[in-house]
């Protein structure tokens, strides 16, 4: 995903925006730029830019043999949308010779204002939405708008997301940035000022950042930063993050693992940035051939091991539901040695964290040699066999997880097939407005799982009782049974104790069998329609003397009784129910591990990434 690095100041910046950049690089890019504003022999301003394709290290070799040099500039990483990956695509892209911009995000009406641009005689170089904007901005300027009225009035215009950055020759002293569903930090200096889509590029100029906020519009010099939110001036909080724990330092964390639990409400937040806008799913996200691929989709074959598999699972019903388009889901080892009929319009979409799992790997290869209409990698990173290898790809912004069990990811591939259900619906009939609303709720995300984390003390308590139990259930009905398989997988992986999940209305099929007051029984009840019969099922094991511990939507008031105790978990949407359910099973696991004095974050016998088949 791209990234954005702008810096005002007294000394040379193309060494500080460079570094910004290889900062970023985690996320993933295919192009790379930067434009300072120099100086001319008589000393005028002006815009000098660098553009490669590929890593940063060639950027910085173009730098290098270049003379580029100045006080006042931007970068940025590509990761192509609209257009291929070129150096015209690449950003930061002009108007004329006077402005300069880089952008993340997309820009859905681009089309049509491109049109209008081009009726007013403007010429495009570049495939990209983004020129767009440098030639909306050069239009107002034109017409005597200052820099900062310019980018005012440009983004009314704009529909979908947007994090820019902009500069000008004619105004040397002051980057204008603008944020709205895509992330944007300002980073402050004494005597100068920096800014960029994640604070972590900037932390070797500043350990004080302005998160701006979504509407933000800031114009930024060498001693002063100026903020507006819907036309009016606003303070910003400074906040202080002396140290960013990176994602191989545990930070105030026992384990990486917790670590990587309590990081989910920022790292969905940052999964979500750029492929939501407020009232829209943006599908370019997911690459540039991505909607001609869409378009063609009449069902999914999903492929995945482990954690991955089960963020398949729940995708199954969102695809059904929201979708109403068929989907299966196989374990990628078993995928892999038969023979499969593929129906026609069916998209082949792998899930890992790694993308370097053998058996997926294995089953793309296999799947590339049928007839799908393409194959779709959503992965955790970027530069993975994976994603280098699938049609088209979507990265989880987990960062990188170091606990062997999975946690963020899985939340955050939950997260990407929601949007990937939602783009899809829209091509069987959903609405504008059903679509808004999915949005909306989306949106809370975040915020419910940051709640959800409040239970941490509570669910410490209980899993006391789980430490001395060998075998354990987990129940779920509907799409939370895929929920039960994740918090069983976590608790025996970490935790060394049998747990079996299993459909609720399966139990009296055999695993009530099992059930004695040596066997904790743990439900997921979400406030559902299912909920009725899911406590006909609960009756049945706590009349059978099981011992039942029960997270439950706290708006369905369950009752703690003599062999149920009741964990209430914060409520919310049926939809989102699948990825906040899971974050107390993920403490749960956690805890009772730590209790029993397990290796949490290296469980004996297994491997983060198993590269063999
Ligand atoms: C291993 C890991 C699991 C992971 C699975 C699939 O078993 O321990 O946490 O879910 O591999 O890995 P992937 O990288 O493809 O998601």
């Amino acid at each position: 995903m791209c990234g954005i690095v702008g810096a005002i100041a007294e000394r040379e910046v193309r060494e500080i925006l460079l570094e910004g950049l290889k900062r970023l690089e985690y996320r993933g890019y295919d192009s790379a730029g930067i434009a300072l504003i120099s100086q001319k022999k008589n000393g005028d301003p002006f815009i000098d830019t660098v553009k490669t394709v590929g890593k940063v290290n060639k950027l910085q070799s173009a730098v290098k043999s270049s003379k580029l040099s100045g006080r006042v500039g931007i970068a940025h990483t590509r990761w192509a949308t609209h257009g291929k990956p070129s150096v015209t695509n690449a950003h930061p892209h002009r108007s004329g010779e006077d402005i300069a911009l880089v952008h993340n995000g997309i820009i859905e009406n681009f089309e049509a204002l491109r049109s209008v641009l081009v009726k007013e005689g403007y010429g495009f170089e570049s495939d990209t939405d983004t020129e767009t904007i440098a030639h909306l901005i050069h239009q107002r300027r034109v017409k005597g708008d200052s820099l900062l009225e310019a980018v005012k009035a440009t983004v009314k215009r704009l529909e979908g997301a947007y994090g820019l950055c902009v500069i000008d020759n004619n105004e040397p002293d002051k980057l204008i940035v603008a944020r709205s569903g895509s992330p944007l930090v300002i980073g402050v200096g004494i005597g100068e000022n920096f800014v960029a889509s994640d604070p972590l590029a900037l932390g070797q100029v500043t350990d004080r950042f302005i998160y701006l906020e979504e509407g933000d519009i800031a114009q930024i010099e060498r001693e002063e930063i100026s903020i507006w939110h819907k036309s009016k001036k606003v303070k910003r909080e400074i906040t202080t993050v002396l140290h960013q724990a990176g994602d191989t330092e545990k930070g105030q964390y026992q384990h990486f693992m917790l670590k990587e639990i309590f990081e989910q409400p920022r790292v969905i937040q940052e999964t979500l940035d750029g492929r939501v806008s407020k009232t829209s799913v943006l599908e370019q996200a997911f690459g540039i051939e991505a909607p001609a691929i869409f378009d063609q989709v009449q069902s999914v074959q999903i492929v995945a091991c482990g954690t991955s598999s089960h963020a398949g699972l729940v995708a199954k019903y969102w695809l059904e539901s929201i979708a109403k388009i068929p989907c299966q889901v196989d374990i990628a080892s078993d995928y892999r040695y038969r023979d499969i009929i593929v129906q026609p319009g069916t998209l082949f979409v792998t899930i890992s964290q790694s993308g370097e799992t053998a058996d997926t790997l294995a089953a793309l290869r296999y799947a590339k040699k049928l007839k799908y209409v393409a194959s779709l990698a959503i992965c955790n990173v970027a530069t993975s066999s994976l994603v280098r290898e699938s049609d088209i790809s979507m990265l989880t912004m987990a960062g990188q997880e170091i606990g062997v069990a999975s946690t963020k990811a899985f939340t955050t591939q939950l997260a990407i097939l929601l949007v990937m259900a939602i783009v899809l619906a829209r091509r069987t009939g959903l609405s504008a407005e059903k679509e808004k609303k999915l949005v909306k709720e989306l949106h809370k995300l975040p915020h419910v799982i940051e709640k959800t984390l409040g239970l941490h003390r509570q669910i410490k308590t209980i899993s006391k009782q789980f430490s001395d139990k060998h075998h354990s259930l987990f129940l779920g009905r509907g799409i939370q049974y895929p929920v039960a398989k994740e918090g069983a997988l976590k608790l025996k992986e970490i935790s060394y104790i049998h747990a079996e999940a299993y459909p609720a209305g399966e139990l009296k099929h055999g695993p009530l069998a099992l059930v004695d007051n040596k066997m904790p029984v743990v439900a997921v009840a979400p406030n559902n329609d299912l909920l009725g019969k899911l406590k006909a099922n609960l009756s049945e094991v706590s009349a059978r003397g099981g011992k039942l511990y029960v997270f439950a939507d706290e708006s369905i008031k369950y009752q703690s009784e003599k062999r149920i105790k009741v964990i209430n978990v914060p409520s919310c949407s049926e939809i989102l129910a699948p990825i906040v359910f899971t974050v107390p099973l993920q403490l749960l696991s956690y805890y009772v591990a730590l209790t029993k004095g397990t290796d949490v974050d290296h469980p004996r016998n297994l491997a983060k990434s198993v590269t063999v088949e």
